[in-house]
């Protein structure tokens, strides 16, 4: 059928038309709202370069959460900053650390909701790296250990899910090792696997003070310009027992996240990163684009593109729309 017989405009009359041949639907099942944790009591530190993001005492990150489920998100991510950082990252996994201490009294107030937590080393090492350093790199195997014992403070406190985002090789083994010899095997692992060493990170860094002191982190997260690649992190993150596999960042890897999706047929998530956050943030506040309307445009792409679960600082704009308040 060809043009003037077919006419693809027939069904783009109006609104009740277009929602009846609609393929892809943003919903608030998929969300995942990214909180940070750090010190202090009723403290609200707002994240200079991520407008309307704070970092937030455990009181204050309860009473975010008892707002996240109140609009109906279901899971939030929980990233920790230390009172003290040190080489080898001790706040990461101690059971009176920053986010285990968050876990239990989100569980105890909000006990609906789902607890991810970032598994890392970045926040709470004094050099900023994902790991334990030796001459000047990150030393894999060493810091496997320390990954699964954070994964394991993680779950003792209560964690539904651990998400490592260190990319060293072998670390979901690791932790699924760990997890299952000390009774956790219902906890799941969501792999950060085929996260990129990108730019995009810039404003977390400023919020989770994670930036590397010296050098960058090429050397563990992936090369932008590699997609195979991305493919044969996944096969190996879901042969040591991820749950869900990441996609990290969002926007600018919808490549990936279509392939890995095609590819595997395995539970998905997609981070829409800090900078892909601030810069429709910044081009809001200028008036040279319609926020509202880009957040939704960009999170109907990530879902479009395979994604089955999104990770957003946008979250609670998405679900507010949705709602409609
Ligand atoms: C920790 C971690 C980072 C992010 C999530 N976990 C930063 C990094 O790898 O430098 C980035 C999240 C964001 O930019 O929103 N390794």
């Amino acid at each position: 059928m060809e043009f003037p017989v077919y006419r693809p405009r027939r069904l783009r009359k109006n609104e009740r038309l277009r929602r009846l041949v609609r393929e892809t639907a943003l919903s608030l099942d998929h969300l995942i709202y990214p909180l940070f944790v750090g010190p202090g009591k009723d403290s609200v530190e707002p994240v200079s370069s991520m407008p309307g993001v704070s970092q937030l005492s455990v009181d204050r990150a309860v009473k975010e959460c008892e707002e996240v489920g109140a609009l109906g998100i279901p899971a939030v991510i929980l990233f920790g900053i230390p009172e003290q950082k040190d080489p080898l990252g001790s706040e990461a996994y101690l059971d009176s650390g920053v986010v285990q201490g968050a876990i239990r009294a989100i569980k105890e107030k909000v006990p609906a909701l789902i607890v991810m937590t970032d598994v890392c080393l970045c926040e709470y090492t004094d050099h900023g790296h994902c790991g334990v350093v030796k001459n000047g790199d990150v030393d894999n195997d060493a810091t496997l250990e320390l990954l699964a014992k954070e994964a394991l403070s993680h779950a003792r406190a209560g964690a539904d899910i651990v998400a490592p985002s260190d990319m060293m090789d072998g670390r979901v083994g690791a932790i699924r090792k760990t997890l299952d010899q000390n009774g956790f095997q219902q906890v799941a692992i969501m792999a950060y696997a085929a996260k990129y060493a990108s730019g995009f990170y810039g404003p977390f860094r400023e919020a989770a003070q994670s930036t590397p002191q010296f050098g960058d982190r090429r050397s563990y997260q992936m090369d932008p310009a590699n997609a195979d690649e991305a493919l044969s992190e996944v096969e190996l993150d879901i042969r040591e027992g991820a749950d869900i596999v990441m996609v990290k960042p969002a926007m600018a890897y919808l490549d990936i996240v279509y392939r890995v999706k095609q590819k595997f047929g395995y539970p998905v998530a997609a981070y829409n990163v800090s900078g892909e956050y601030s810069m429709i943030k910044a081009a809001g506040q200028n008036g040279w684009i319609d926020e509202q309307r880009i957040i939704m445009e960009v999170l109907l792409a990530i879902k479009r593109a395979g994604a089955d679960m999104i990770l957003s600082y946008f979250a609670k704009d998405v679900a507010r729309q949705l709602h409609g308040w």
